[in-house]
């Protein structure tokens, strides 16, 4: 039997990136998943058939704008019995702060903050009645230290490691743990496409972008790889993750240790 099997679990802005590699990771290991994002259904179905086909799991696909409370609400709903809550789904916005526009801001925070306290508030009652729980908020470094032409991103994964630590110390007497993963640079399309974009525009090659790019990131000097990430979410829903909550937990090749 796989250790998550008769598992469920709920991951967000699963259709690429991180969120694809938890999805895979934790069906791989036996739990049922539901990923959600904002790509039709239709849309996505090879996607979903190759996953299941991939992890042996079973995985199911659903449309929701998370800044959209009522999105929210019908995906809880749809989700069922939610044993593993994954918040991954983010907006980022770049500029100076002076420059951001309000909506963009207002997006940020919808988003990568007040779908989290939703999708926590529906998904903790079945947790604590069924007596077990993972509920896992996809922070970041800038969850941890500050950053320029980004303050949507940084107030947000700051404040994700706030709501972790509260529902944490809520939940210190029940089975159900609370934790933020707090990233790196790790190589997803996201992060993939801004350093093509900047090779493009030139005049730098790609050699002189990368170096640009680590010399004020990851003392490493390379990419994280998501699936070590996934590998760390599904570490956290085993055993050996009961006693770990209320915790920021860094994968970053020592950015935060700088
Ligand atoms: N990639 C990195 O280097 C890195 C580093 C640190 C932390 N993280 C965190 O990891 C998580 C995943 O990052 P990623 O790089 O895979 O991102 P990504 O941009 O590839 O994926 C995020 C997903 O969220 C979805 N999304 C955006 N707005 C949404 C909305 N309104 N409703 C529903 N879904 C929405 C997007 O469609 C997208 O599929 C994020 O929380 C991010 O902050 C990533």
């Amino acid at each position: 039997m796989r250790p998550l099997e008769g598992r469920r679990a709920l991951v967000t802005g699963a259709a690429g990136g991180l969120g694809r590699a938890i999805t895979a990771a934790l069906a791989a290991q036996g739990a049922q998943v539901m990923m959600s994002d904002l790509v039709v259904a239709e849309a996505f179905e090879a996607d979903r058939r190759a996953l299941e086909a991939s992890t042996g799991g079973r995985i199911a696909y659903r449309h929701a704008d998370l800044a959209n409370a009522a999105d929210i609400t019908t995906l809880m709903q749809s989700a069922g019995a939610v044993d593993i809550l994954v918040n991954n789904a983010v907006t980022r916005h770049f500029g100076l702060v002076e420059t951001l526009h309000p909506s963009e801001w207002d997006a940020d925070i919808a988003v990568n903050l007040t779908a989290c306290f939703h999708t926590i508030r529906h998904a903790l009652p079945g947790m604590k009645q069924r007596d077990w729980g993972r509920i896992i908020n996809v922070s970041s470094i800038y969850g941890l230290i500050g950053g320029t032409e980004r303050a949507g991103y940084v107030t947000t994964k700051h404040a994700l490691i706030g709501l972790t630590k509260a529902v944490a110390l809520e939940c210190a007497q029940t089975p159900v743990t609370c934790n933020a993963l707090c990233p790196g640079s790790t190589y997803t399309p996201a992060i993939a496409d801004r350093i093509e974009a900047q090779v493009k525009r030139g005049p730098d090659a790609r050699e002189v972008v990368l170096e640009k790019f680590w010399a004020e990131r990851q003392p490493t000097r390379r990419f994280i790889e998501p699936e070590k990430v996934a590998a760390l979410a599904a570490f956290l829903c085993g055993p050996a993750g009961d006693d770990i909550t209320g915790a920021a937990l860094p994968m970053d090749g020592a950015w935060s240790a700088m």
